[in-house]
C-alpha cells in the first residue's frame, strides 16, 4: 500500500469555524480534511491536530518514517518553535507549509517563521482551500521525487 500523506495542524486549529472567522473562515478543520479527502482518489491522508508542541514534533518524526509527504500548519508554533524547525530539518519527505491567513501581512510577531526555511513550499492567505492546494503540491513533489 502506498504511504500516506500526513496533514498536521497545530494549536488552536481545532477551533476553526468558531475562532476569528473573519480571519480564518467558517469551515471547520474537519470540513477542510473532508474536502482534501475527496480531491484525489487512492490517496491516503493521516489528518491530525494537536495543541501540544512535543506531540507535533513526534508526529513530524512519524511522518518522515511512515509518510510520503507532510502538509503542516504549525499555527502559532510557526513563529516560536525551534523544536518544530529541527524536526522538519531532519525530514527527507517533501514538506508543504500551509496557513489559512497570510502571516506575512499580519502582526510583527508573526514575521518570524521557523517552518518556512525547512519547507519546500508555503501556501498562505487563501483559507482552507490552501490545504487542498497543498495536497496537489505534495503529490507533485512526490511524483517528481523532490525534497
Ligand atoms: C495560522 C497563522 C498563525 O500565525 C496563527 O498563529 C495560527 C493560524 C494560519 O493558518 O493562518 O494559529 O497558522
Amino acid at each position: 500500500m502506498a504511504k500516506p500523506i500526513y496533514v498536521l495542524s497545530g494549536p488552536n486549529l481545532n477551533l476553526l469555524g468558531q475562532r476569528e472567522p473573519d480571519i480564518y473562515g467558517s469551515s471547520t478543520l474537519d470540513d477542510i480534511h473532508k474536502r482534501m479527502a475527496g480531491r484525489h482518489e487512492g490517496v491516503t491522508l493521516k489528518t491530525r491536530q494537536t495543541n501540544h508542541e512535543g506531540e507535533l514534533v513526534d508526529w513530524i518524526q512519524e511522518s518522515n518514517r511512515e509518510g510520503a509527504a507532510l502538509i503542516l500548519n504549525a499555527g502559532a508554533y510557526t513563529h516560536t518553535s525551534v523544536a518544530v524547525h529541527d524536526a522538519l530539518r531532519a525530514c527527507d519527505v517533501p514538506i508543504i507549509e500551509v496557513h489559512l491567513s497570510n502571516p506575512a501581512a499580519r502582526e510583527e510577531f508573526r514575521q518570524v517563521n521557523f517552518v518556512s526555511p525547512a519547507a519546500n513550499a508555503t501556501i498562505a492567505g487563501i483559507g482552507g482551500y490552501g490545504y487542498e492546494l497543498a495536497l496537489d503540491a505534495a503529490l507533485h513533489l512526490i511524483a517528481s521525487g523532490e525534497r
